[in-house]
């Protein structure tokens, strides 16, 4: 694609970016859709994220991905805010309307989409859910809303996971999230669950900490699905398949994250052959 005068910029912003793997996916869809748009990293000193959009909004960008740790503190910018962002109260995706941008969260929608294209169900289902940080709080909201039966949210701190849990259950009315200590996994009834691993723990270089290493728990799990997709397989995800489960890892959240903010900013639908073209170069970062 050649830069000219009519050429649409998007970003992400946030601090650090210099890791970040929403250029590969953005400028990777533009040239495949035949768009003419860029999508460049903007590292983002703290304290200057309301100038920061406000700048965005006087250059005309097209639209802006929001990355740790401004995914609450840009709210306060917009001008408007998609009421599934508001309910999970972080933004990761920003949309230019008349006189500012509109928030959105697609990290969630991506999480489903993630989990829909490996044909895994949330309806209906007794799910794990390990952590009750930012990540974890918005899969607690994400299973609430889809169906889930029950959610089991463990967490070292268990205060945190209490609060969550009367946050979600009180916005979706029924009492869908369960607050858990962390080692009280052992008193989850005996049955298959799908479980989400949703802290930190894991992630490279820490690449052998697993939250539970007991082999009681992985015999519970029909299907592990880890957030984290650096290591490509974390402890967790090993653990749960020894015990005779599926898993996968969080790459696909973050394509799908980014198709959605791309369908966003442009008006169209990815076709899933591109999103499969996508992933391919994204998975080549790792394996
Ligand atoms: P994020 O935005 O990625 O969710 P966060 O809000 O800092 O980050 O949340 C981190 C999550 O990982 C929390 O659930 C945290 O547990 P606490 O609430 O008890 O702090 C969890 N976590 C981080 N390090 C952990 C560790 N060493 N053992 C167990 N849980 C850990």
């Amino acid at each position: 694609m050649e830069i000219n005068g009519k050429t649409r910029t998007c970003g992400l912003i946030g601090n650090p970016v210099e890791h970040t793997l929403s250029p590969m996916i953005h400028n990777t869809l533009s040239k495949l859709l035949g768009h003419n748009l860029v999508y460049v990293p903007f590292p983002v000193e703290q304290g200057r994220v309301d100038t920061a959009v406000a700048g965005a909004d006087a250059l005309n960008l097209l639209g802006l991905n929001v990355t740790v740790p401004y995914k609450s503190e840009v709210i306060k910018s917009l001008r408007e805010i998609d009421e599934l962002a508001e309910n999970i109260g972080a933004v990761n995706t920003l949309v230019k309307t008349d006189g500012g941008y509109k928030g959105y969260n697609t990290d969630m929608e991506g999480l489903y989409r993630a989990m829909t294209s490996e044909g895994i169900v949330i309806d209906g289902e007794q799910i794990i859910l390990l952590g009750a940080g930012g990540a974890a709080r918005a899969v607690a909201y994400l299973c609430a809303v889809k169906g889930a039966d029950k959610v089991y949210m463990l967490n070292r701190t268990v205060g945190k996971a209490e609060t969550v849990a009367e946050e979600v259950n009180r916005t979706v009315g029924r009492e869908v999230i369960v607050p858990m200590a962390t080692e009280d996994y052992t008193k989850l009834s005996d049955r298959k669950y799908l479980a989400i691993q949703g802290t930190s723990v894991g992630l490279a270089p820490h690449t052998e900490d697993v939250v539970i290493d007991d082999a009681a728990l992985y015999e519970k799990i029909h299907t592990g699905f880890d957030l984290i997709y650096n290591p490509w397989e974390t402890k967790f995800m090993r653990l749960v398949k020894e015990h005779g489960g599926n898993a996968y890892n969080g790459l696909k959240m973050l394509l799908y994250q980014g198709i959605i903010a791309y369908e966003l900013w442009n008006g169209v639908s990815v076709p899933e052959e591109s999103a499969q073209m996508v992933y391919e170069k994204l998975k080549g970062h790792f394996v």
